[in-house]
C-alpha cells in the first residue's frame, strides 16, 4: 500500500508523524481480545526516511494504518505535521493503493510524487520483486527521495533493505502486544547505492547489531505465530 498526502496543513516544526502510546486491540471469534499494539510511539522527523522492521504478523501493517488514519486506533494518539487530524485520512486526495508487479510499483511511486505528497507510507512496496528489478526500483526510490526529502515511512521484512534505505530504522517486537523494542539511527553516507551500500564495513556492523535485537523477536514469532 502506498499512501500520499498533499500540503494543507502548516507544518509544525519537527516531526512530520507522531504515534503516541498506541494501542489496539481486536475481539477475536470466541469472544477473547486479542491486543496486537501496545505502548507504541513513534516520531517521524520531516523528510526523513524511517523503516520499521518486525517479525511477521506482529502489527507492521497495522500501525501503518493507524498512521494513515485508515484505522482508529482505540488508545492513543496520532498526529500528522502537530495535528490530531485522526492520521492522514483528514486529507482529501490520499489514495491508497493494492497493487503488485514492478511496473505498476514504478507507477505507483511516479503518481505519489507527482500529486505532491508530503508523506509516503510504503507496506513492503518491493517484496514480491526479482533482486534486480527490486534493487532498481530502492535505487530510483532513494533517487526520488533525495531530490525532494518527502517524509517515508517505510514497512520491509528485509533488514537489509531496511538499512540500504533508511536514516532510522526501528524494530518492532513480535506479537501479541508488540511494542517498539529498539530504533537505531543509520549514519551511511549518501547517495547510497543499494547493491553497494550492503558491503560497507559500518552498514555489516549496524546490520549485526540491529540483527541482535531482531532476531530474538523473529524465533519468538516463529515459536507462537499470530
Ligand atoms: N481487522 C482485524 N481484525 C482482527 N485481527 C486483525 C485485524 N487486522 C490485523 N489483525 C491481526 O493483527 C495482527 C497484526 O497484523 P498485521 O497485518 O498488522 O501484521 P504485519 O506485521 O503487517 O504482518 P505481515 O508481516 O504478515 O505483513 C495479526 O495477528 C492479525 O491477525
Ligand atoms: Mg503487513
Amino acid at each position: 500500500m502506498i499512501v500520499g498526502t498533499s500540503q494543507h496543513t502548516a507544518a509544525a516544526a519537527g516531526a512530520a508523524v507522531e504515534l503516541d502510546d498506541i494501542a489496539v486491540a481486536f475481539a477475536t471469534p470466541s469472544g477473547a481480545v486479542h491486543t496486537v499494539l501496545r505502548d507504541v510511539s513513534l516520531a517521524v522527523a520531516e523528510g526523513s526516511f524511517t523503516a520499521i522492521v518486525g517479525p511477521s504478523g506482529c502489527g507492521k501493517t497495522t500501525l501503518l494504518n493507524v498512521a494513515a488514519g485508515l484505522f482508529a486506533p482505540p488508545g492513543g494518539e496520532v498526529r500528522v505535521f502537530g495535528e490530531a487530524l485522526g492520521g492522514l485520512a483528514g486529507f482529501e486526495d490520499r489514495f491508497p493503493y493494492q497493487l503488485s508487479g514492478g511496473m505498476k510499483k514504478r507507477v505507483a511511486i511516479a503518481q505519489s510524487w507527482i500529486v505532491d505528497p508530503r508523506i509516503l507510507l510504503m507496506d513492503e512496496p518491493f517484496g514480491a520483486l526479482d533482486v534486480q528489478t527490486r534493487q532498481n526500483m530502492e535505487n530510483e526510490l532513494l533517487g526520488l527521495w533525495q531530490e525532494t526529502r518527502k517524509t517515508v515511512l517505510f514497512i520491509t521484512h528485509d533488514l537489509e533493505e531496511a538499512i540500504a534505505l533508511a536514516d532510522q530504522v526501528v524494530v518492532m517486537s513480535a506479537g501479541p502486544a508488540a511494542r517498539i523494542k529498539g530504533r537505531y539511527a543509520v549514519n551511511l553516507p549518501r547517495p547510497r547505492d543499494v547493491a553497494e551500500i550492503r558491503l560497507n564495513a559500518d552498514f555489516v556492523a549496524l546490520y549485526s547489531r540491529i540483527w541482535d535485537d531482531l532476531r530474538d523477536e523473529v524465533k519468538r514469532s516463529q515459536e507462537s505465530p499470530q
